[in-house]
């Protein structure tokens, strides 16, 4: 395994290693992405492998724009009029596959649709010329863990399960894309993330919400959806307005509470982009020894704090199957 500086020549071999059918973690603006050939079955069984992920959670085709989308997906206007907005940029879109479409099977679990985006992250965009093909890409981490947004933690998480990791740097985001269904009759939103449900809604409108938001039991048309998933090792316990003697505190705010082992603010300003930017660095920071509990602080449920709670949720899930360490 290598950490190496994202560089004309570091993204040239990253990208030739894609071609060989290797995997390779890079930089995106919401999270670093375990990338591998998207076209390539192999690959993508190496991504699985990899992450420890369950093969019927289909990945995300990470492409450049709309015209190399339109080979893979059946392109519509919502999609038109969103990545006019968004792209590139946090926002995947869950669209019909073409016929013939060169998108590996395994790389959509076997269904018959495709999530795609285009990242605005300059050193994804430019692995993704380099290598001439769409990049199949999960968040870099073992499966059910908390996600990287910064080369360290792809290390931390994988190790030698990775061959290069390109280091871009922390990602501005900071959580996930958000992923929108365009297949059906209404746009209906899979997961909450980078893009906000009020930013897509005045483009196009009320949307749906999926039954599975957030952590719900039922059915889950987004089959990533686990209710524990972005899970330190630690137990979380959310809304907190009191602080335990064992506990580490995810704070947000100007009055975080008094009496925590170790406190993190996620935004003093109370701003939240710049939580969403900090949140998985600063559970990653609490998750450590001599912290028997991270307690966190009520987050709005409003614009960027949909994707924050969601993942703060799913984090408190109580899963005996959640991976330790
Ligand atoms: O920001 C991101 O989206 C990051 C970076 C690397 O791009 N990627 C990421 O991928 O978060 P992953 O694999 O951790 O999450 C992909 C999500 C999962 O919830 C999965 O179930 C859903 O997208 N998904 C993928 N393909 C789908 C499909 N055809 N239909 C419904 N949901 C799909
Ligand atoms: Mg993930």
């Amino acid at each position: 395994m290598s950490i190496v500086e994202a560089s004309a020549e570091s993204v040239t071999e990253a990208a030739r290693l894609l071609r060989d059918g290797r995997l390779v973690a890079f930089p995106t603006e919401t999270v670093y992405g375990l990338g591998g050939d998207a076209t390539d079955e192999h690959a993508v069984a190496a991504i699985f492998a990899a992450k420890g992920r369950p093969q019927f959670n289909p990945l995300i085709s990470h492409v450049l724009g709309p015209g190399e989308a339109r080979a893979f997906v059946e392109w519509n206007d919502t999609a038109d009029r969103l990545a006019q907005r968004f792209w590139p940029g946090p926002l995947t879109f869950v669209l019909p596959r073409t016929k013939g479409s060169a998108i590996a099977l395994l790389t959509t679990a076997g269904l018959d649709t495709v999530a795609i985006r285009a990242p605005s992250h300059p050193v994804a965009q430019a692995l993704i010329r380099a290598a001439g093909r769409p990049i199949a890409a999960p968040s870099a981490n073992r499966s059910g863990a908390v996600s990287p947004t910064e080369a360290a933690h792809v290390h931390e998480s994988l190790g030698d399960r990775v061959p290069l990791i390109l280091d871009g740097g922390p990602c501005l985001v900071g959580v996930e894309s958000t992923v929108l269904d365009l297949s059906g009759n209404r746009a209906t939103l899979l997961r909450p993330g980078g893009a906000t449900r009020e930013a897509i809604e005045a483009v196009i409108g009320p949307i749906s919400v999926s039954d599975a938001l957030p952590a719900g039991d039922s059915a889950r048309k987004s089959p990533g959806q686990l209710a524990s998933h972005y899970a330190p090792s630690r137990p979380v316990r959310l809304d907190a307005t009191f602080v335990g003697a064992d506990e580490g505190l995810l704070a947000f705010g100007p009055h975080p509470l008094p009496g925590a082992m170790l406190t993190y603010n996620l935004s003093p300003t109370g701003d939240l982009g710049e939580a969403a930017a900090n949140l998985f660095a600063r559970m990653r920071a609490l998750d450590r020894p001599g912290i028997g509990r991270i307690a966190v602080m009520p987050i709005p449920e409003t614009g960027l704090g949909l994707a924050i709670n969601d993942r703060l949720r799913r984090a408190a899930a109580d899963d005996p199957t959640r991976p330790h360490g």
